[in-house]
């Protein structure tokens, strides 16, 4: 006998019975198509009952067997492999192989993989005249969002989005491609010479060199800090259905080319709710400046007058499992780079935070945000390029989510509902006799 959960509408006396399903986990999966809320109708000329959920508090918009997340517990997992294991034992491109295939690659599948990335780093001169283009001051998300979605206009194949071998190469040419325009847009930035990729380094060491390297005849990237921002790429590699994957789904939905889809994921990543807290972070540590300030800054937030960045999460209701990883890693990096006072600023807000019972009762708790942006500036990253570095990581994310999106047969261009709140009909009024 199936779940059902029957419903009695008042209006009308009748009862619909409502099948329940279920995802991998009963607890966290258990959902009715809102489709069936159609049914219940008050006349037959009735549309039907809708769902209000605005900001999709409570709304399923797919099936996914990509990220798992229990915010309750803490838990994330990419493909069921624990982030902590992968933080500690793969490398970005192995996880972004298994996010985007489903399965840990195989020796020659993760070397032939890794080639291909390799080999598709470089990005057409046309383009780097394109990032000329840019005024001196511009923001380097806003060049990654039009220089990702100019790349469309490289490659007219990628539209064609049904073919899978076809997809692939998209899939391989913006993994390649995102962190050299990255390092472009930050040179273009600060007004310096672009370094063009090199295929010796490993993914996280070309692009400490595109980014850093200056006119030494060898860059030879820091061990530890070359590892740092690998794990800070796995971390940051998927999360589910969040702003900017829905902007992704969203977009890729109406059959749009990857690149521009991924130049909208990378647009809804730019802002400070969502990838951009990682920037506001730092900037509202330098303002507190003192660790003196903490309690009196805690005490403004309290009182509503602004939010304590890097705090709080949609779906976290626990502490952030990347920002348990981060901030052990800031202590690696922090040895290497030297000890950064916004550290001890940062230890102190979350120490008071987490005893607070405003944040307390609220389960607000560090998200991946609140330590990233210590580490990328630790690391020499200036605050406008911390955006740009999530963005780089969640690339793979993005597509695998768009992928899934493409093969999901219940999946159709997304266009919600919307309850009509606005004036009934009327008469329109001549200038004259308003
Ligand atoms: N500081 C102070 N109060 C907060 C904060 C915060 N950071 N976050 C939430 N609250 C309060 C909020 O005022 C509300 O209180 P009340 O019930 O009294 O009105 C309550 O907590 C619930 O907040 P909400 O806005 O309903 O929560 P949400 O799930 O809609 O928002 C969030 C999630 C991430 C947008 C929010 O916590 C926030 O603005 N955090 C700061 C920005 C940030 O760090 N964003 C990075 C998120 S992690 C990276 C990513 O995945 O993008």
């Amino acid at each position: 006998m199936p779940d059902t959960i029957t419903i009695t509408d008042n209006r009308t006396g009748k009862s619909y019975e409502i099948p329940i399903e279920y995802g991998t986990y009963p607890e966290y999966g258990a959902y009715i198509a809102g489709t069936e809320l159609r049914k219940i109708k008050v006349s037959d000329d009735d549309f039907g009952l809708l769902s209000y959920d605005p900001a999709y508090m409570n709304t399923a918009s797919c099936k996914s067997a990509i990220t798992f997340i229990d915010g309750d517990k803490g838990i994330l997992r990419y493909r069921g492999i624990p982030i902590e294991q992968l933080a500690e034992q793969s490398t970005y491109l192995e996880t972004a192989f298994l996010i985007l295939y489903g399965h840990l690659p195989s020796q020659s599948e993760l070397d032939e993989w890794t080639h291909e990335i390799t080999m598709h780093t470089l990005i057409h001169e046309n383009m780097r005249k394109f990032m000329d283009g840019f005024h001196y001051d511009a923001h380097p998300m806003g060049m990654l969002v039009g220089t990702v979605a100019a790349l469309s206009t490289f490659y007219s194949e990628s539209r064609d989005i049904g073919d899978p071998e076809n997809r692939k190469r998209q899939i391989i040419r913006l993994i390649a491609k995102v962190p050299t325009i990255a390092a472009f847009a930050y040179r273009k930035s600060i007004g310096r010479h672009y370094v063009y990729p090199e295929n010796d380094f490993s993914y996280a060491g070309n692009f400490l060199n595109m980014m850093f390297r200056m006119t030494e005849r060898e860059y030879r990237p820091n061990p530890v800090l070359e590892k740092a921002l690998d794990v800070l790429f796995i971390l940051h590699a998927d999360h589910e259905q969040n702003c900017s994957a829905s902007a992704m789904r969203n977009v890729g939905s109406s059959h749009a080319d990857p690149y521009v889809s991924v130049a909208a994921a990378t647009a809804a990543l730019w802002g400070p709710l969502h990838g951009g807290a990682n920037e506001q972070v730092l900037r509202m540590l330098r303002e507190i400046g003192d660790r003196k300030k903490v309690g009196d800054y805690i005490k403004r937030v309290k009182a509503g007058e602004f939010r304590l960045m890097g705090f709080g999460h949609r779906v976290y209701k626990n502490y952030d499992p990347r920002a348990r990883i981060l901030k052990k890693m800031a202590d690696d990096v922090l040895e290497v780079t030297g000890k950064s006072p916004l550290l001890d600023l940062a230890m102190d807000l979350e120490k008071i935070a987490l005893e607070d019972d405003y944040f307390v009762s609220r389960k607000l708790y560090p998200n991946v945000d609140f330590y990233s942006g210590i580490i990328y500036q630790a690391m020499g990253f200036p605050i406008d390029m911390f955006p740009v570095l999530f963005g780089i990581a969640r690339t793979a994310g993005w597509l695998a989510q768009w992928q899934e999106m493409l093969e999901d047969k219940d999946q159709k261009i997304t266009r919600p509902r919307q309850v009509y709140i606005g004036e009934d009909e009327r008469q329109y009024v001549k200038m004259a006799r308003r």
